[in-house]
């Protein structure tokens, strides 16, 4: 296995600051990285679909001097015949450099990379993480604010399945004076491994609730998102919550004059067409910030793999096969002879699953 980015967590604060001063610089000086990658290949395996993240990455390859291969869907992959992740994997790592990997089932890309012989990138599993928009996040903030301390940061809308909301407290949980407000109807909430395993561990000011207008006075950073009606199994609670938040010009008066409005998009209905005309609303820069943060991020990847640099994750605590997963989007669910893998978490007889993070006791 080669050292690969399933979420921002294997990524340093250094790290994470050193790819962002690398986007800022490849914004600055386009030219200085455009054979970079000459003569490498990357790999876009995308099971589920996408618009930004696969069209960014390959668009990063190739302003690189690199090239790119790949699918768009499953159904187009010899996954439709019945073939394993792992095997994908050893698969593509005898023809690219770099893959970056998007799958339904969470851990999917974990199970990728500890069966590739080069470096993975999980362009986001199921609900758990998508670490690159994450870094499109980071450098939006980073570049609207000049920092990535002491911000007031809200995430409203679907908590619970919004797999960029987990990842990107994931990556705040690293930095000092960030109060995080979380805004969601109470079907919708932050999962308790995010909440507990993140927030509370590393000691984050929160709070909960429902209200975005009353919320909005005190927001640096206002991160909507999406419902994710493809997570759900059932379409009529969808139906009942789809509208839950929808953010007009008329509620924006109700924010800061540099509240700044990130989305990951794509947006259905929660921000109005008519909030994307004022200076606040950066998510379309955030687009294009993401392209520059994956050209940061191949370029670290494959200088560690030149590098010999192997991944830090420790196994030494973890427990096989004790108990399964019940989590239905876990990727032992359908991936034949996978063992089941638990590490144990800060509380007593709970461990948690090590490629969904859903947490069991034993
Ligand atoms: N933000 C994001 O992941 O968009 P896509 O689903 O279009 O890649």
């Amino acid at each position: 296995m080669k050292r690969s980015v399933i979420d921002t967590v294997d990524l340093t604060v250094e790290e994470l600051d050193g790819i962002i001063q690398t986007a800022c610089d490849i914004i600055d000086n386009p030219k200085k990285y455009s054979e970079k990658c000459k003569g490498k290949k990357l790999a876009t395996l995308f099971f589920e679909p996408s618009t930004r993240t696969r069209l960014s990455f390959e668009a990063a390859m190739l302003e690189l001097g690199g090239s790119v291969i790949g699918f768009s869907e499953a159904s187009s992959s010899s996954a439709a015949k019945g073939e394993s992740v792992a095997d994908t994997a050893k698969v593509i790592s005898c023809y690219a450099d770099i893959i970056a990997m998007r799958h339904p089932k969470e851990g999917a890309p974990y199970v990728a990379a500890k069966n590739a012989s080069i470096p993975l990138i999980n362009a986001g599993d199921g609900s758990h993480c998508h670490p690159t928009q994450t870094l499109a996040d980071l450098l939006t903030i980073y570049r609207e604010k000049g920092r990535l301390n002491d911000l007031s940061v809200g995430f409203c809308g679907d908590l619970k399945y919004g797999r960029t909301v987990h990842s990107l407290i994931n990556a705040l949980s690293r930095y000092s004076g960030i109060k995080i407000v979380l805004i969601s109807p109470d079907e919708l909430k932050l999962p308790k491994y995010v909440r507990e395993g993140v927030i509370e561990k590393n000691g984050m000011e929160y709070v909960e609730t429902r209200d975005l207008e009353g919320s909005l006075a005190s927001l640096d950073i206002l991160y909507m998102t999406r419902i994710q009606r493809e997570r759900f199994f059932d379409a009529d609670e969808y139906e009942r919550l789809k509208d839950s938040y929808v953010l007009t010009a008329e509620k924006m008066q109700l924010a800061k004059e540099d509240t700044c409005v990130l989305h990951p998009l794509p947006r259905v209905n929660e921000i109005s067409v008519k909030v994307d005309d004022d200076k606040r609303a950066c998510y379309f820069k955030q687009v294009l910030n993401g392209k520059y943060m994956r050209m940061a991020l191949i370029l670290t990847l494959l200088e560690d793999a030149e590098n010999g640099v192997l991944p830090t994750h420790d196994e030494s605590h973890v427990v096989t096969n004790k108990i399964r997963c019940v989590n239905p989007r876990c990727i032992t669910s359908v991936e034949q002879e996978l063992d089941h893998k638990f590490e144990p978490t800060d509380k007593e007889g709970v461990y948690k699953c090590i490629y969904c993070e859903s947490e069991h006791k034993i």
